[in-house]
């Protein structure tokens, strides 16, 4: 049939069910007269629902009509007989993915759009350490995705740095699985205010690109309890997102759909889950949990270790099969059916909304909260003085920009996690300028030969590989120099999922024809007294180490979605003080070796099929601060145009009961408003088990202070936030000795340190013993003289 032939004839189903469903609720009515009406009415369905619709259910489905461009939906098959209606189900981190046509036909004829607002990506977004602008994200977006139609967000994304290069990093939020947890709570919580649904993703431990499906992960209990199942317990007890998504890789020879010990065991019962587990895009997984015998297939394993849908299109077949030869039991198929019937219930498709095919309504009120998470996600990297004045903000005079990034900012990363944008309304770096009222001298618009530069990223939609000018030195200082009062360069990184960042200059590393122009630039600027800027316009961290010397100024800006170049014109001309800190470590680089002989990034495995985590629990500063290795930026390191000094902070006791408080005075010192962000790290014992030398264990951030303002911040540490998982016992264990709390702008830029004592051992809860290795992992441990 003709596609065109195929959506109208679908249209008019739709109607005509939609006619139905007002006059008589449902088509063809069950002989028992059963219906999903509200949850009481699910047993009876049970009841009278065959095996074959059980299990079709379960399948999942690749689209609804109701949403184009939607990842995939639940069937609607069971419409008609029981009033299921199919829902949707739209990626992904940085917004609503949908096609933006075809909307709808407005009055004269022209065609309605759909186009979704882009938001920051999530790393971005963690860097802005505000958890209540990162709950109006969340409610921004659920408002369009509820508007479009959609009923399940397949995102927030929270899988933890472990490795610079990962591909993906872009779609998440931290190396900390503190600062990831509480940023996808507060997203989960936003978004689902607006009774539409999130998904928590990928569960877990998926941190790399390279051989991603079924790449077998050995990674320690310890390891998977603190940082990488940590991120998840935290946003399932704090925001109780409607559905898990499972990732692609095994655990420790598991693949994690298929794994009872993983979504029933710990999510469902150790955390209190109780939404629904789906499969990552025909990630159902080839390395069963139970022993091969007639029934145990990929699809009906699943459903008996708990997880619900196998997405987009798992077999219904292989799960009856798995029922009739005795391998899976009627009641774990209702089981799973009951939790998918209980999402369904919750959902806009059961309210009956309607999805507009009209533009996106929220477009203007959501810009703005792009805007505002741009600026406070932004971080100043280095901002030296050039002729007695800080080379940022910009305050006047010309402005030179140079290098095609200019005007080729990155708007977010691709694959599952880009969203369909309105093309007119992306602004880049040099409109922006202009629109701020400066004089921009853009050298885009000069002649220059153009060379090589950027490596093509591949993947899923990965930008196409990209060129770089070749001004001469002469033309440089002519053309831009000599006519500007200051330079501004910007480079830009994209990635993309299914594959991670290579190695290579033009990706990870500076291209050759970056290198010279920054070389040269900086030169000419540096002799005529004028400030060099560098922009970077990236998801991830790029080697910085060998070049940062030359510029005057770094902001890393980030993806900024919607809002582009905006944000970034503002943050440089000083129309926004930015607030960001990193919420991931730039490392000096990711080959080689600190003076002191440890690798300059811990996960040396990265990349490896199989892989081995024998870096443990030191991922990012965890690792860099313990074993003393040098970083280029640290984690939860930003400047602004604002100074704070911090007061002699208070500690509620000098002995841990139960809990214990902490409370600093911070004061802007500077004439700039401006908000700042505090980490509280602590540092324990060590001796039971080792420890890092400090972990991040609470934050926040002030309200924007004006001169001379002050603002108290109090920080509640519980005995859960100072206990490590120690595997013999399998418990949370707060050990006795010794506490430091360690009170910083930076994880390293420590303004006050406090002690406290816990006088006896703390067992704050024991869990399962599961999720065992099953190779030898050879872990690191610190050195002695770094404790
Ligand atoms: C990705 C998921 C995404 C899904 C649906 C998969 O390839 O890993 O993150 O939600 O596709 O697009």
């Amino acid at each position: 049939m003709h596609r065109k032939c195929k959506y109208a004839l679908s249209l008019m189903t739709a109607v005509m069910l939609v006619m139905l469903f007002a006059v008589t609720p449902y088509a063809t009515a069950n002989e028992k007269n059963v219906y999903l009406k509200d949850e009481s009415s699910i047993p009876e369905l049970l009841k009278v629902m065959t095996l074959e619709e059980k299990a079709l259910l379960l399948a999942g489905d690749r689209d609804s009509q109701k949403l184009k461009g939607a990842a995939g939906s639940t069937t609607g098959a069971l419409y008609e007989k029981y009033g299921i209606p199919a829902t949707s189900l739209p990626d992904g981190p940085a917004g609503v993915r949908i096609d933006p046509l075809p909307g709808g036909t407005a009055p004269d004829g022209t065609p309605l759009t759909r186009y979704a607002t882009q938001f920051p990506n999530a790393s971005a977004r963690a860097s802005t350490w505000n958890m209540d602008l990162l709950n109006k994200v969340g409610q921004s977006i659920g408002k369009e995705l509820r508007y479009f139609g959609g009923d399940l967000w397949l995102a927030p994304a929270m899988n933890i740095h472990r490795h610079p290069l990962n591909g993906r990093n872009f779609e998440y939020y931290s190396e900390d699985p503190l600062l990831s947890g509480k940023a996808s709570a507060a997203e989960v919580k936003g978004l689902q205010s607006q009774r539409v649904g999130a998904t928590i993703k990928h569960f877990a431990a998926n941190n790399q690109e390279t051989a991603r499906r079924n790449l077998p992960t050995n990674v320690s209990q310890r390891a998977l309890r603190e940082i990488y199942l940590r991120g998840f317990e935290i946003a399932v007890k704090e925001a109780k997102p409607w559905a898990i998504m499972t990732a692609y890789n095994q655990i420790n020879g598991i693949s994690p759909p298929q794994n009872p010990e993983l979504i029933t065991t710990i999510a469902r019962g150790e955390w209190g889950f109780d939404g629904i587990v789906m499969t990552d895009w025909g990630g159902q997984g080839n390395a069963s949990y139970w022993e091969p015998q007639p029934g145990n297939n990929a699809y009906s394993s699943m459903v008996k270790a708990g997880t619900d849908l196998s997405m987009p299109s798992g077999s219904a077949e292989d799960i009856i099969e798995g029922y009739q030869k005795g391998f899976l039991t009627m009641d774990e198929i209702d089981a799973a059916v009951a939790r998918v019937l209980k999402y369904v219930l919750k959902t806009p498709a059961f309210e009956g909304v309607q999805p507009s095919t009209d533009h996106n309504k929220y477009a203007k009120e959501n810009e703005q909260v792009v805007f505002d998470t741009a600026v406070e996600s932004m971080v100043i990297l280095k901002n030296e003085k050039v002729k007695g004045k800080k080379a940022l903000p910009i305050t006047g005079g010309t402005i030179g920009t140079i290098g095609n990034a200019t005007n080729n900012l990155v708007r977010g990363g691709a694959g599952s996690g880009n969203v369909n944008v309105d093309p007119s309304k992306l602004v880049h770096l040099a409109q922006a300028l202009e629109e701020t009222g400066a004089n921009v001298i853009d050298a885009t618009k000069f002649d220059y030969p153009q060379v090589d530069s950027i490596l093509p990223v591949g993947g899923i939609g990965g930008d196409p590989a990209f060129k770089e000018m070749k001004p001469t030195k002469e033309q440089l200082a002519k053309d831009i120099v000599d006519k500007s009062d200051s330079v501004i360069m910007t480079i830009r990184r994209g990635s993309a999922e299914g594959v991670d960042v290579q190695a290579e200059k033009g990706a990870y590393y500076l291209s050759d024809a970056e290198q010279y122009l920054i070389e040269t630039a900086s030169e000419l600027c540096r002799k005529a007294n004028k400030p060099f800027i560098v922009v970077l316009s990236t998801g991830a961290p790029i080697e910085m180490e060998s070049w940062k010397d030359k510029a005057d100024a770094i902001l890393l800006a980030w993806e900024t979605g919607t809002v582009l170049g905006k944000p970034i014109a503002s943050v440089l001309t000083g129309i926004e003080n930015p607030s960001g800190k990193l919420s991931t470590t730039f490392p000096i680089d990711i080959k080689g070796k600190a003076p002191n002989g440890w690798p300059y990034v811990p996960a040396t495995t990265f990349g490896e099929n199989p892989v081995t985590y024998h870096e443990g629990i030191y991922v990012g500063y965890r690792y860099y601060d313990t074993f003393n290795v040098p970083v280029s930026y640290e984690f939860g390191y930003g400047k602004n145009y604002s100074d704070f000094s911090y007061s002699k902070p208070k500690l509620s006791s000098k002995t841990f009961n139960k809990s214990i408080k902490v409370s600093v005075d911070v004061k802007n010192t500077s004439k700039v408003p401006g908000k700042e962000v505090v980490q509280v790290y602590v540092g324990a014992p060590g001796k039971a088990m080792h420890k890092p030398l400090k972990e991040l264990k609470a934050f926040d951030k002030t309200r924007e202070l004006g001169k001379n303002e002050r603002q108290t911040l109090t920080f509640t540490l519980d005995a859960k936030s100072l206990a490590s998982f120690d595997e013999k016992r399998s418990a949370w264990v707060v050990e006795p000795g010794k506490y430091t709390v360690y009170i910083g702008a930076s994880s390293k830029d420590i303004k006050h340190t406090l002690n406290f004592t816990v006088e006896k051992e703390i067992i704050v809860e024991k869990v399962n013993d599961v999720l065992k290795t099953v190779v030898d992992i050879e872990e690191i441990v610190p050195p002695k003289k770094a404790k």
